[in-house]
């Protein structure tokens, strides 16, 4: 795919629903008792695995365009499924699925396509093991073979914050006796899974980077609401920042503190996003957003706030890359563990459009020029859908465009991307 430079970046638009919220919704919600409404769904490749995986499990999930209702199963009720649990490309699935089915009657083995079977779980395997769980990795990653079993309540330390696994843990400390379950974070991650859960019923407890959870007897929810995502809309705020007279309204998008690092970043840097209308729906905030184009300056990103913009620091590298000054991520080490090897995806593909960055063992370096990067090169993603939609931004922005050799990778998190962009693109 052709993406040519754009004169402008023009519109109001809304993104899907947030991808992290509509995985907990059908998750959490399979083991709720009655019916669960989850409005605003974020249908992509990641969040459909998710409803296959619940419906191998048991549990009833019916579709009806962005609403999707969940029969939920209770706190014990998921089945055995007769063959392994393909998790896609879904990271997020798979480890929190680790936590949740180890306190499940049954044999479970979760696996997933070459990505994810390349991605280390054996950090939250055993910790899991600490709670009494029969789990085994194949040497550290996927597929994950779980024997349900009677789990106890534990104390976790994570050196690496980890939204995922704190989740995973959670999940599990809810079906484990013997008191509390604490996990304390070395930085904030989302709390999106705190939040559902407390609004389920469960007795979550949140002091300073610790949270708890005991044993819970049943859940309900009724409704859940998923705001647009924030790593949907990155996007289209870096690329209405970066190509000079853009004005872009962004409609309805969840701007939870522990997700919106990259908004803050980028009003540091310079850059003209106002919030408006903030809201509150499902416990989650919400507001309207607006991005005109600006001059950026550099800077850098502090540790605390890698995990609160951690999908969004491709983009942040970009708009590093047209910064005055030199822009600095460290302490980004996860990074190399998601769908691609992030370091080395971002700086390969940035540097081959002309970018000045150059990676570490935690994180890059971009020396900043504030014009357009020269562009021009053939891309790919390998198969990773931030990094597509990095490769997109960057064209727009660039003196030439750029060719992509697998735009489909976006299907991953956000199917709609291309039209969404091209309908907001002047040339
Ligand atoms: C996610 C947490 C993040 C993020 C991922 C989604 C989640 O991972 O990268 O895309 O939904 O909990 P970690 O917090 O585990 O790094």
């Amino acid at each position: 795919m052709r993406i040519e430079p754009a004169a402008a970046v023009v519109g109001h638009i809304g993104v899907p629903g947030d991808k992290s919220i509509s995985h907990r919704g059908v998750l959490i919600g399979a083991v709720c008792e009655g019916e669960i409404r989850i409005e605003g769904f974020g249908r992509s490749g990641d969040t459909e695995s998710t409803v296959h995986a619940m419906r191998a499990l048991g549990a009833d999930v019916e579709d009806d365009v962005d609403v999707l209702s969940v029969g939920g199963l209770g706190l014990r009720g998921l089945q055995e499924p007769a063959e392994p649990i393909d998790c896609g490309n879904a990271g997020t699935l798979l480890k929190l699925l680790m936590g949740l089915l180890s306190g499940q009657e049954g044999e479970f083995v979760l696996s997933g396509d070459e990505s994810l079977r390349g991605r280390p779980v054996e950090d939250l395997a055993e910790a899991l093991r600490a709670m009494g769980a029969r789990i085994e990795t194949s040497d550290g990653k996927p597929p994950v073979r779980i024997e349900g079993a009677e789990l106890r309540a534990a104390e976790h330390r994570l050196e690496r914050a980890s939204a995922q696994t704190k989740s995973a843990l959670l999940l599990a400390g809810m079906q484990a006796g013997g008191g509390r379950t604490v996990v304390h974070e070395p930085y904030f991650t989302r709390d999106h899974t705190e939040t559902m859960l407390r609004a389920a019923g469960a007795p979550v407890r949140r002091s300073g980077r610790s949270v708890s959870i005991s044993q819970v007897e049943s859940l309900r929810l009724d409704t859940v609401q998923v705001p647009g995502d924030i790593s949907s809309a990155a996007p289209f705020l870096a690329a209405s920042t970066l190509v000079p007279g853009s004005g872009l309204s962004i409609h309805g998008v969840g701007v939870n503190p522990f997700r919106a690092g990259l908004l803050d970043v980028l009003v540091r840097m310079g850059a003209r996003i106002s919030i408006f209308d903030r809201r509150r729906a499902g416990g989650e905030a919400v507001a309207d957003l607006e991005s005109r184009s600006a001059a950026l300056i550099a800077t850098t990103v502090r540790k605390a706030e890698v995990p609160r913009m951690i999908d969004e620091l491709p983009l942040f590298a970009l708009a590093g890359g047209m910064a005055r000054g030199e822009s600095l991520v460290r302490g980004a080490a996860q990074l190399r563990e998601k769908e691609t090897d992030r370091i080395e995806t971002v700086t390969n593909v940035l540097r081959s459009l002309g970018v000045r960055i150059t990676a570490s063992e935690d994180g890059f370096r971009v020396r900043g020029v504030p014009t357009r990067p020269k562009g021009g090169g053939a891309v790919s993603s390998g198969g990773d859908h931030r990094i597509a939609m990095l490769a997109a931004v960057a064209g727009l922005a660039s003196r030439e465009g750029v060719e992509l050799q697998d735009p489909e990778s976006v299907a991953v998190s956000f199917p709609g991307f291309f039209d969404l962009l091209e309908s907001v693109i002047q040339r």
